[in-house]
């Protein structure tokens, strides 16, 4: 069963920071890979735009450096390339001048979809959305596509909606989480609001606990300028962990549309309590043998920064009071692994008796790596001698499941570049949804920059410090092992 490919009306795209990190290793291979795959009409263009001089064709020679080193090579055959390049122009452009505009304005066209992609720094978003429309590029069905990070709190990226609301509606702006674009995001609300077994049970009556768990093995390498700015909480927990939560915790939206969508995750937002000190932990990783700590890697022994966060976070709404939800993420981790678990209740009372054993069902659903989903069930242990009780696995990898055909995933850039062709804001975030997940966040940190706390030193490769283990021990629980 292969996957169905449906094109997309024919568009320019134009990249804003086109020779930048992210267009070189996400948004052009990922964009070769959709046009392999036949989903890009013959009359699609992408007009890359940055500051460098260069001609077209040396931009091409650079798209295809890229493409040869992030697409696999079986797909690289040279007359696709050669096809894909073809679509590709360059125009030099001067964000904040008048330089290039004219140039620019002269290669879209007025008569297919237009996307500007603006993978710049946030302080150019305002700049680029003024220059669109004063130099009228922009037709009144353009989309602009805005990465994170969207602001650094709720004031800086309300800043950030105004400059944009400032030339163009919600409707026509698309802000990024790629956590969104992932496979198995999706599937968690195919399996949530597909399947009549779990509804039921998805509540405090049957849910003992949640768990979200995005670990990583790699330290803040290259990027500690950035990072050290933003620290775990900034960096991870304001946008993709709680775009997971949402979508954990949401009620069903009537329909599977953008606002309906939206909507319900909004609510969740705001449903969420302030978190208290004791239920935050945050640590540093530490340098080991040859391995670099984070305060080397930023080159700020001061540093208060975290790479690694947990939070206990209670939802304020009836379906689940009382059910925590335990996130953590962080660098330098004992392996790449990102996960949602959620551990049911035990059966109310025990049949079989205490010497047989009971254990709680667990639905883990696996963002990466290989996406899937396991469910726990209770079994009796085989053989003679009496009921004991295991717990077996259901599990469903979906590279297995689904034949090797779909083995390997759109990445989630590709998925979300054709989204924003084809108009469906799903899995965008809204506007309000971020600034209310800022207005959430923000005085979590203000709380812990006042009281001026330090993050707790862990050792690379490990869960991190030992205080976000006793963050569920105290409760009786335990995290499910990062490398299970
Ligand atoms: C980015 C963060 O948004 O997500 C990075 O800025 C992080 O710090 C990355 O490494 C993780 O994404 P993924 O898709 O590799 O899990």
């Amino acid at each position: 069963m292969a996957a169905r490919v449906i094109p997309v009306d024919p568009f320019d795209l134009v990249i804003f920071g086109g020779t930048g990190d992210l267009a070189r290793r996400k948004i052009l291979p990922g964009l070769y890979r959709r046009f392999h795959a036949g989903q890009m009409p013959d009359t699609a263009r992408i007009i890359g735009a940055a500051r460098s001089e260069m001609s077209s064709d040396e931009y091409r020679e650079f798209v295809r450096a890229a493409v040869i080193e992030f697409v696999s090579p079986a797909l690289c055959e040279a007359e696709q390339v050669a096809a894909f390049l073809s679509r590709l122009a360059y125009v030099a452009i001067d964000a904040r001048g008048d330089g290039g505009w004219a140039a620019l304005k002269s290669e879209v066209r007025g008569d297919v979809v237009q996307a500007f992609y603006f993978s710049v720094a946030p302080g150019l978003f305002g700049d680029l959305a003024e220059r669109l429309h004063a130099h009228g590029i922009a037709g009144p069905d353009a989309r602009i596509v805005v990465e994170k990070p969207f602001g650094r709190d709720a004031a800086s990226a309300r800043a950030l909606n105004q400059s944009l609301a400032a030339h163009f509606r919600e409707e026509q702006i698309y802000r990024i989480d790629h956590y969104l674009g992932k496979e198995t995001v999706q599937n968690l609300m195919a399996v949530r609001f597909g399947n009549v077994l779990f509804e039921p049970l998805w509540n405090a009556q049957f849910v003992d606990h949640i768990q979200i768990s995005v670990a990583e093995t790699v330290g803040v390498g290259g990027r500690g300028e950035y990072y050290d700015k933003s620290g775990a909480m900034r960096d991870m927990v304001q946008n993709h962990l709680m775009q997971l939560l949402c979508l954990i915790a949401m009620e069903p939206p009537n329909r599977f549309e953008p606002d309906a969508v939206r909507d319900e995750k909004l609510k969740v937002i705001r449903a969420l309590e302030p978190v208290p000190a004791d239920d935050i932990v945050r640590g540093q990783y530490r340098s080991e043998g040859d391995l670099p700590g984070y305060l080397d890697e930023v080159g700020s022994p001061e540093s208060r920064t975290e790479s690694f966060i947990a939070l206990k976070v209670q939802v304020a709404n009836w379906r689940w009071n009382g059910t925590p939800f335990y996130l953590r993420t962080g660098k330098r981790m004992a392996a790449r692994l990102s996960e949602i678990v959620v551990v049911f209740k035990e059966p109310p009372h025990a049949i079989f008796g205490d010497e047989a054993g009971s254990e709680a069902n667990k639905l883990v659903i696996r963002l990466q790596p290989d996406e899937g989903m396991t469910l726990t069930v209770t079994i009796k242990e085989p053989g003679p001698g009496g009921m004991r009780l295991i717990e077996v696995p259901l599990d469903m990898s979906f590279a297995e499941a689904l034949g090797p055909e779909n083995a390997e995933m759109p990445d989630a850039y590709e998925r979300l570049i054709m989204d924003v062709i084809r108009g469906n804001q799903t899995l965008f975030m809204r506007g309000d949804e971020v600034e209310a997940a800022w207005r959430w966040t923000d005085p979590l940190i203000e709380a812990w920059e006042k009281r001026g706390d330090r993050p707790k030193p862990y050792r690379p490769g490990t869960s991190g410090p030992e205080d976000a283990l006793a963050l569920l021990h105290r409760d009786g629980r335990r995290w499910r092992d990062l490398e299970a």
